[in-house]
C-alpha cells in the first residue's frame, strides 16, 4: 500500500492523489482540483508550516529531542552553550569546537555604551522588562551595518554570536535599570549562567555565585531553548521570511514569547498562585476555572496531551534549588493545584497538564528574579532556537514570503455613502 491521499472535488468530481510523506502532505495538490480553492486552518492547529529537523515532540509520548537528543540526556550531560551549538549547527561540538564557541561567545558579551547610557536610560522608571527587552533587541541592529547581510554566511554567524553572546547583558541592564542600580559588566572568567546571575544580582566586589544555582540555571536555559513551531518561533520564521535582519526578527520573536498564553504564562503562574495564597483556596479556585472564570495558568499546551517532560525536570531542579534558597512557600499551592487538577475530569477530558511554566517560575522566585523578569528568562535562550530556524528557513529552497491567503467572510461590493446620508 502506497501512502498516498486521495481528494475527490465532489462539486466536479475530479480527484487528486497526494503522497503522504512524513505524516505530511502538500496542500497545494488542491488547486489541482480548483485553483481558487485554499485549506481554512485559524491558528494552524492542522498545518505544518515548514520542514525541519531542528527539534522533534510527540506530544503523546511526552517527547522532546533537539536534533535527536533526548532533552532529558542533555539536561543531565550537557550546557548551555553546548546545547546552544548543537541547536544551531546540528551536531554536539569536538572539545576544540567547543572551546572556540565558548571564546566566541564570552568575547561578545558587551554591549555598546549608547546601549546602556543612552537608549536603556530613555525608559520610564518602572517600565516591564520584557517590553525594554524587545525593544532593546531591535536597537541592538542598528549598531551592525553588516545585520542586513543575511546571506553572507560568515556575516550571519557573528550575528548568531553576538545575540547569544548579548541577550543575557541586555537582560540584566534591564533588570539592573529597574531597579535603580548599577550595571554591572560582563566577567569573562564566569560561565554563561554564572556570568548572567553575577550581571543581575551582584553588589559589592565579595559577591560569588552559588554553583548550584548558576547550574540550575543552565539547566533552565537548555529547557527552554527550543520547542519547534511554537507561536514565538513561527513569528521568528513569518519575519525572516522577508528577508529581515535576525536582530529584527529576534525582537518579533520576543514580541510574540510575550503574550500571556506563551512565555508570559510562567509570570502569569506566580500571580495566580500568589492570588490563591493559600492551600485551602485550591477547591474553590480549581471550580471557579471549569467555571469558565479564568485559566489555570502553566496548564495545558498545543503539543503536549500528557505530560511536557521538561516540566518534569524542572520539578525536579526546584528541589536541588530550594535546597540552597529555602522553598518558595507558593510551592505547596503549586503541588496541590496540579493534584487536584489532574484528578479532576474538566483537565482529564482536555488533556491538561502542567506544561514548562507551571514550574519554572517557582525556581526564578527563589532565585531572587522578580516577576517580571520571568518572560525575559525564557527570552534568553529561546533566542537560541528563534536563530536556528532562522537559519534553516533561509537554507530552505522550499520556503518562501510567508503571505497565507484568507476565507473573505466581509460585504460584497457596496457603494459609498456621503455622510449626510448615512
Ligand atoms: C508555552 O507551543 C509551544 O511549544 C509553547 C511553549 C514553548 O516552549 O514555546 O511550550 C511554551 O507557551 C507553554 C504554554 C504556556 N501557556 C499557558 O500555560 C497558558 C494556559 N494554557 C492555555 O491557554 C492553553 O492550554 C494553551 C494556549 C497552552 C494551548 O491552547 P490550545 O492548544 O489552543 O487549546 P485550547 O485553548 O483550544 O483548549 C482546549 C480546551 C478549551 O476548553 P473547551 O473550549 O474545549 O471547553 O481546554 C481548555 C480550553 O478552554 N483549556 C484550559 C486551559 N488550557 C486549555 N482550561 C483551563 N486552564 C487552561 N490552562
Amino acid at each position: 500500500m502506497t501512502d498516498t491521499i486521495t481528494i475527490t472535488d465532489d462539486r466536479t468530481g475530479k480527484t487528486v492523489t497526494v503522497p503522504i510523506t512524513g505524516g505530511v502532505f502538500s496542500s497545494a495538490a488542491l488547486r489541482e482540483l480548483d485553483p481558487s480553492l485554499f485549506m481554512y486552518d485559524p491558528a494552524y492547529l492542522s498545518t505544518a508550516s515548514c520542514a525541519s529537523s531542528i527539534t522533534y515532540l510527540d506530544g503523546d509520548a511526552g517527547i522532546l529531542r533537539y536534533r535527536g537528543i533526548p532533552i532529558e540526556q542533555l539536561a543531565e550531560n550537557s550546557t548551555f552553550l553546548e546545547v546552544a551549538y548543537l541547536l544551531i549547527k546540528g551536531e554536539l561540538p569536538t572539545t576544540q569546537e567547543l572551546e572556540k564557541w565558548e571564546l566566541d561567545v564570552t568575547h561578545h558579551t558587551m554591549i555598546h555604551e549608547n546601549m546602556r547610557k543612552r537608549f536603556v536610560d530613555g525608559f520610564h522608571y518602572d517600565a516591564h522588562p520584557m517590553g525594554m527587552f524587545i525593544s532593546a533587541i531591535a536597537a541592538l541592529g542598528t549598531f551592525y551595518d553588516d545585520a542586513k547581510d543575511i546571506f553572507d554566511k560568515d556575516s550571519l554567524e557573528k550575528q548568531v554570536v553576538r545575540l547569544v553572546a548579548k541577550v543575557p547583558t541586555i537582560a540584566a541592564m534591564c533588570y539592573r535599570f529597574s531597579q535603580g542600580l548599577p550595571f554591572v559588566s560582563p566577567n569573562n572568567a564566569l560561565s554563561y549562567g554564572e556570568n548572567f546571575l553575577n550581571m543581575m544580582f551582584k553588589i559589592g566586589d565579595d559577591y560569588k555565585v552559588n554553583p548550584v544555582l548558576a547550574h540550575a540555571m543552565d539547566v533552565l536555559f537548555i529547557l527552554h531553548a527550543d520547542h519547534e513551531q511554537n507561536c514565538g518561533t513561527t513569528a521568528m520564521r513569518v519575519v525572516s521570511s522577508a528577508n529581515s535582519d535576525p536582530y529584527t526578527a529576534t525582537a518579533a520573536a520576543a514580541a510574540a514569547l510575550y503574550g500571556p498564553l506563551h512565555g508570559g504564562a510562567n509570570e502569569a503562574v506566580v500571580r495566580m498562585l500568589t492570588e490563591i495564597g493559600d492551600i485551602k483556596n485550591v477547591p474553590a479556585f480549581v471550580e471557579s476555572v471549569k467555571a469558565g472564570e479564568g485559566k489555570l495558568m502553566g496548564f495545558g499546551h498545543r503539543v503536549y496531551k500528557n505530560f511536557d517532560p521538561r516540566a518534569t525536570i524542572i520539578k525536579k531542579a526546584a528541589y536541588d534549588v530550594f535546597e540552597v534558597t529555602g522553598k518558595n512557600p507558593l510551592l505547596e499551592i503549586a503541588l496541590e493545584l496540579e493534584k487536584v487538577a489532574l484528578n479532576d475530569e474538566y483537565f482529564i477530558k482536555r488533556k491538561l497538564y502542567p506544561n514548562v511554566d507551571f514550574y519554572s517560575g517557582l525556581i526564578y522566585q527563589a532565585l531572587g528574579f522578580p516577576v517580571d523578569m520571568f518572560t525575559v528568562l525564557f527570552a534568553i535562550p529561546r533566542t537560541v532556537g528563534w536563530l536556528t530556524h532562522m537559519q534553516e528557513l533561509l537554507n530552505d529552497k522550499e520556503q518562501k514570503i510567508s503571505r497565507p491567503r484568507q476565507w473573505y467572510t466581509g460585504h460584497d461590493e457596496r457603494p459609498y455613502v456621503p455622510v449626510a446620508k448615512r
